[in-house]
């Protein structure tokens, strides 16, 4: 057993059985001045208050649990930095899509780079992360985009998932633009017809529905041939359906949503999927940022992750997530806490190990140092703040 002692803060407390947080309970979140905290076998064994003897002298300093990343496109080869300057110069998302880049520009970079090239690119972005505080990450596949592609992607995810002590889920999404060579029907069959092999590497399935990518019924055939629980990319550049549908196939989550209108907060109600916001895609493409208080007020939870990739979101640092919640979708400091803690942890099925600090959990914890408090991690928002990450 080891124990931290001296924590000026402990942060992000729950009960035991709490996987995700809704509507005004998103508000909440236990905490402990003057605490210490024990873990044993890398777990949260007990915590409490008052002076005690420890391993760990946290001087002062805050603990909490670490960022959980539910949606991130982490593995990719190269560099997108031309578009960068496209994007300044005035062209939109889908306007650098439509002349060969974006992502198809990524396939091309990651189909020219051997396995181990792309495995040590994106090993370098984990280990960033990571020293940022996140303990858990979803990472997806969808830059490959012809069967060889996605599986050298699967494999190099699960190599990171082997070698780095974060949590890692690995995520599918073969549907993320249709394939060079292929026409769409053939791409989607394509799609389809790889799944089985993708499954021995995959926990989720995922796919880009929305405008000028994939339709519903293309996301209803790929969701029906699946074993998989899915989570799904919806309503970023359009109202697109994809809320409903993933709605109708029980997926974990689904991610996006800057164009959301009342039907898609309805269509969620009553259902055990999270809707995920990435500001950080809403900053990095001026796109609206996703109606978060609209969907607390209607009693659902939120989740807010990175989508760290190279075309929409170029940061995976889940602090400045949480300060744009706060700054751009008006979250408190808390609700926005719990969205990159918690509820995104549910948001890759990771809550029942990840995400509070409950006995039992994975003692998967940032220590700051001293004088930090949830509102000024969000307030505060570019100045460091970490003394250590723990991974359990
Ligand atoms: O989540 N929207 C689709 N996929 C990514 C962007 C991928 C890219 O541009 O490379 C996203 O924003
Ligand atoms: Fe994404």
């Amino acid at each position: 057993m080891k124990i931290i002692c001296n924590i000026g803060l402990l942060a992000g407390i729950q009960p035991e059985g709490v996987l995700r947080l809704e509507g005004a309970a998103q508000g909440r979140t236990g905490m402990l001045e003057n605490a210490w905290l024990a873990i044993e076998d890398g777990r949260i064994l007990d915590f409490g208050t008052g002076p005690r003897k420890g391993d760990i002298d946290a001087a002062g300093g805050m603990v909490m649990p670490g960022f959980c990343d539910s949606h991130t496109h982490i593995v990719w080869a190269g560099s997108r930095d031309g578009e960068f300057l496209d994007k300044i110069n005035g062209l939109s998302y889908e306007e650098i899509a439509a002349r060969g880049g974006g992502i198809l520009n990524s396939a091309d970079l990651l189909n020219k780079t051997s396995e181990e090239s792309l495995y040590q690119e994106s090993l370098a972005r984990v280990q960033e992360v990571m020293e940022k505080g996140t303990v858990a990450l979803e990472i997806k596949s969808g830059y490959g985009l012809c069967p060889e592609g996605e599986l050298k992607m699967l494999r190099v995810i699960d190599r990171i998932r082997k070698s780095v002590p974060a949590a890692v889920r690995s995520t599918f999404l073969g549907a993320h633009a249709i394939g060079r060579g292929y026409t769409h029907e053939q791409y989607v069959q394509a799609v389809i017809d790889l799944l089985p092999e993708a499954e021995k590497w995959a926990d989720f399935v995922d796919v880009f529905c929305d405008e000028g990518f994939f339709t519903v019924e293309d996301t209803e055939r790929i969701l029906s041939a699946s074993s998989l629980p899915a989570k799904i990319h919806a309503n970023e550049l359009a109202v697109s359906g994809g809320v409903q549908v993933g709605v109708k196939h029980q997926a974990l989550s689904v991610d996006h949503l800057e164009r959301t209108t009342d039907a898609e907060i309805e269509a969620l109600k009553g259902s055990a999927t999270m809707p995920t916001m990435l500001p950080g895609s809403s900053f990095f493409l001026g796109l609206p940022y996703g109606r978060a208080k609209d969907y607390l007020r209607a009693g659902l939870g939120i989740a807010l992750a990175s989508d760290y990739n190279p075309g929409s979101s170029p940061s995976g640092d889940m602090r400045f997530v949480m300060a744009q919640g706060c700054i751009k979708m008006r979250l408190t400091p808390v609700e926005a806490f719990n969205a990159v803690t918690l509820n995104s942890a549910y948001a890759m099925g990771l809550s029942a190990e990840y995400g509070s600090i409950t006995r039992g959990k994975k003692a998967a914890l940032i220590l700051t140092r001293p004088g930090w408090d949830l509102t000024k991690l969000a307030y505060q928002y570019n100045t460091p703040f970490i003394k250590e990450v723990f991974f359990g």
